[in-house]
């Protein structure tokens, strides 16, 4: 999800987490890094496994 920066995010432990951009890219598929910022992790394909 994109947003127009800067923004100030805090998560549900009270850590704020700032970034000065005009676009932030929040994360949305919670496999980000770099949480709740957007790492483009979400691009990256699963490994599926076969059950044997
Ligand atoms: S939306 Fe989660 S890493 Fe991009």
């Amino acid at each position: 999800m994109l947003v127009e920066g800067p923004v100030e995010i805090e998560d549900h432990e009270g850590e704020v987490v700032r970034s000065d951009r005009f676009v932030v890219a929040i994360c949305g598929c919670g496999r980000s890094k770099t949480y709740p910022l957007c790492d483009t992790s979400h691009r990256r394909k699963r490994r599926h496994t076969r059950k044997q």
